[in-house]
């Protein structure tokens, strides 16, 4: 097992889900000292039993009040931020985008968008203070090229997309690099809400073998291949990599 994170403060956020919790159990086997952030408290518990001397801070993604709460904390309990995992999302309406609800779009935005500044908001001056950094958030596929039946979370991952490139062009300077991943759909809980606003079991099996079609390795990824792409671009080894969305896909965007 590799030591590349030994002794180094890492949040995730979304750590009680699919990519979030693999990406924190990724970093602890590693060596980091975990902050684990999400709305979920018992999911929190479960993935804070794989890494052992996390620390737990439930809350939501898209208040600046328990998100400025998780830094301190993390400051108070294990002292300053170096590295920083954006998992926290939801998925939203199956909708053409004509068709979505106000109240739907605004918290899809709340969350992936908002909710990915204010992190960087808030753990990206612990960085600043150790002069050195490394953040990393989740974009998507639908991030890249639109979707038509994600249409609104597919907007709001697009602003993911920018918004690291923008963060990465103003930290670069910082030694901060912020990168974002852009995973095709990935064997977790998240994949199954879409693929369930089909409709019944024969439409869901159909958008089921339809989703796996799109990826020409005709198949969903892994929770841990995903875990893996976040855990190189946090590393050391990403040193010169700023302002990247990398696909995570099955060649999905090739
Ligand atoms: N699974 C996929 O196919 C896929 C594909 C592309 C991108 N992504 C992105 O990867 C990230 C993780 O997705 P996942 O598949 O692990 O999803 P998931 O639903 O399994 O986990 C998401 C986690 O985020 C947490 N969360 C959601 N809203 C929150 C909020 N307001 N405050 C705090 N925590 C909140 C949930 O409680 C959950 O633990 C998301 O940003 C998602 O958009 C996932």
């Amino acid at each position: 097992m590799s030591d590349r994170f030994a002794g180094r403060v890492a949040c995730v956020t979304g750590a009680a889900g699919g990519l979030g919790r693999a990406t924190a159990a990724m970093l602890a086997r590693e060596g980091a000292r975990l902050i684990l952030f999400d709305r979920d408290a018992e999911g929190l518990a479960e993935t804070a039993a794989l890494c052992p001397g996390a620390v737990t801070v439930a809350g939501d993604a898209a208040s600046a009040a328990d998100v400025a709460r998780a830094a301190a904390t993390a400051r108070a309990e294990l002292g300053p931020v170096e590295l920083l995992a954006v998992a926290a999302g939801i998925v939203g309406p199956a909708r053409i985008a004509i068709d979505v609800e106000e109240a739907d779009f605004d918290r899809v935005f709340a969350v992936n968008v908002k909710g990915s500044w204010l992190a960087a908001k808030y753990f990206i001056p612990h960085m600043r203070e150790i002069g050195r950094g490394a953040v990393v958030l989740f974009s998507s596929t639908a991030g890249l090229v639109g979707s038509p039946r994600l249409s609104v979370y597919s907007a709001s991952k697009g602003a993911v997309t920018l918004l690291t490139r923008s963060l990465a062009r103003n930290h670069a300077a910082e030694n901060i690099r912020v990168n974002c991943v852009c995973p095709g759909t990935i064997d977790t809980a998240m994949a199954y809400a879409s693929i369930s606003q089909a409709g019944d079991a024969a439409a869901q099996a159909e958008a089921e073998a339809f989703q796996k079609a799109q990826h020409p390795m005709n198949r969903f990824g892994t929770a841990d291949e995903v875990a893996a792409a976040v855990a190189y671009l946090l590393s050391d080894a990403a040193g010169f990599t700023t302002g990247v969305a990398l696909p995570v896909d099955g060649g999905r965007v090739a």
